[in-house]
This record gives structure tokens, sequence and C-alpha cells, in this order.
């Protein structure tokens, strides 16, 4: 889309948008970490600021991207580092998008030097639960302010994807979730996502196969909603 073409409906507003996936260090070499690319999180941030928002883009690890410009960038290693530079930038902001990847958990113990390989069977690796920054921020919500979480769900003879991300959106109390219908190649490290807009309010708004960008869109056409109240 091109800027020009937007509308500058996001002016005099602070956006967070968190991106790409937390790494938790098990030794100096290596990391539990996950597939997220973080394109859906800078389509995001691109997005807001074409719109005319302030937006601090705070970043975990990304495929080779290249930040927008005109946005703040923060990086995060690890979800404890994008926890804490989150509830930062989101002290004094209109809305914050959740669309990285944090790790649920992290090893327990951090070896100071690279792990051996040995003749016997490794140790188990413990792991320790990580915060939930979206619950945190939700706690903390100021009035206004809005708070957009993401889901990317699979189905299963349990639950379809949208009964999974309506019971999450009640789980986590965020204003907004959009929930990605994931498996058969889709959302991770490929340009297209499809799936649901949920809104607390009880809206529901499919989200057709398109780009990153359209979606983002979409997204922040939602929170603009949610702004004027
Ligand atoms: N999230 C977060 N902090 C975490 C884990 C997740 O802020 N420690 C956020 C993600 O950024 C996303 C939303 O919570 O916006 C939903 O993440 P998801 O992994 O789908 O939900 P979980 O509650 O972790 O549930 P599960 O992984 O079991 O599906
Ligand atoms: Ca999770």
């Amino acid at each position: 889309e091109r800027p020009d073409a937007l509308p500058r409906d996001l002016e005099g507003r602070h956006v967070v948008v968190s991106a790409g996936g937390t790494r938790e260090p098990l030794d100096p070499v290596r990391f539990l970490g996950n597939r997220s690319s973080g394109r859906q999180g800078f389509a995001l941030a691109r997005v807001a600021a074409q719109r005319g928002a302030r937006v601090t883009l705070v970043a975990a690890h990304t495929a080779d991207l290249v930040p927008p410009a005109g946005v703040d960038v923060e990086r995060a290693g690890t979800a404890a580092e994008l926890r804490d530079a989150v509830h930062r930038a989101a002290k004094d902001a209109d809305a914050v998008v959740m669309a990285a990847a944090v790790a649920d958990f992290r090893p327990t113990a951090l070896a100071p030097h690279k792990i051996k390989k040995t003749d016997r069977d490794p140790d188990p690796v413990e792991l320790t639960r990580n915060a939930d920054v979206l619950a945190e921020l939700v706690r903390a919500r100021r009035d206004g302010q809005v708070v957009v979480g993401f889901a990317a769900e699979t189905g299963d003879d349990g639950a379809d994807v949208l009964a999974y991300g309506r019971a999450k959106l009640a789980r986590k109390g965020c204003d907004l979730l959009v929930v990605n219908a994931v498996g058969d190649g889709r959302a991770f490290e490929v340009e297209d996502n499809a799936g649901w807009l949920l809104s607390s309010d009880g809206t529901e708004t499919p989200l057709p196969h398109g780009s990153k960008a359209r979606l983002a869109s979409a997204v922040w056409d939602a929170v603009e909603r949610w702004f004027r109240g």
C-alpha cells in the first residue's frame, strides 16, 4: 500500500509493537527459540508510522528485516528483556500490540560455559515459566489504553481455531486478539496470514488471506475504532 494512500488517523498516538521471537539461553552458544520471523510485527509498526503514530518497536530476534523508517527500535533478546522494554514503552502508550512470539519457558540455569558432550546421556533441561507480558499489560492497563494480543492456533479433535481463539481472548482479557490459523505451512515464515480479529465487545471479523500489511491495516482500523470509543 502506498503511504500517501493511508489515512493519518493515528496522528498524536503512541503505539508499541513487539515483534519477533525471543531466545532463551542455555549456555553461551545455545538457546531455546521459535520460528517467528518478525514480519507481522514489522508490518504493524510500518503501517502505524505511515498512519501518523509515534511507534516504539520492541524487536526480539527476527529474520534479516530492516526496521521501518521513522520508528524507534528497542532490541530484546530474551523474554525478560522484552518484558522490561515493553513495560517501559507502554507507560505512555495509547496501544500495545503483542505480535512477538514470547517464550513461555526458559532454561532454569544458564551454564556459564559451553555444555560439553560426554559419554553419558545428557541431563534433562529444567525449565522455568516466564512472565506473561500480555497478562501483565492487561492488569496494568490505563484508562483508554488498547491492548492487542496475537495467537497462532491449530485446530484439533477438541476444538477449531476460532473456538481456541475465543477461549484465549477470554483468558487473556485483552481488547483485541488476532487469531492466525497455522498448520499447512501458514503464518510462520510465509508472506500471508489468515484468521480472525476477535474483540472483547464480541465482534468477530474474518481476516481473509492477504499480505501482512493488509492484516496490519485491519488491526489498526480496529484499534482506531477503540480509540473513538
Ligand atoms: N505472550 C506474552 N508473554 C508470554 C507469552 C505470550 O505476552 N510469556 C503474548 C504473545 O505475545 C501473544 C499472546 O500472549 O500476543 C498469546 O500468546 P500464546 O503463546 O498464543 O498464548 P499463551 O497464553 O502462551 O498460550 P499457549 O502458548 O499455551 O497457547
Ligand atoms: Ca505461548
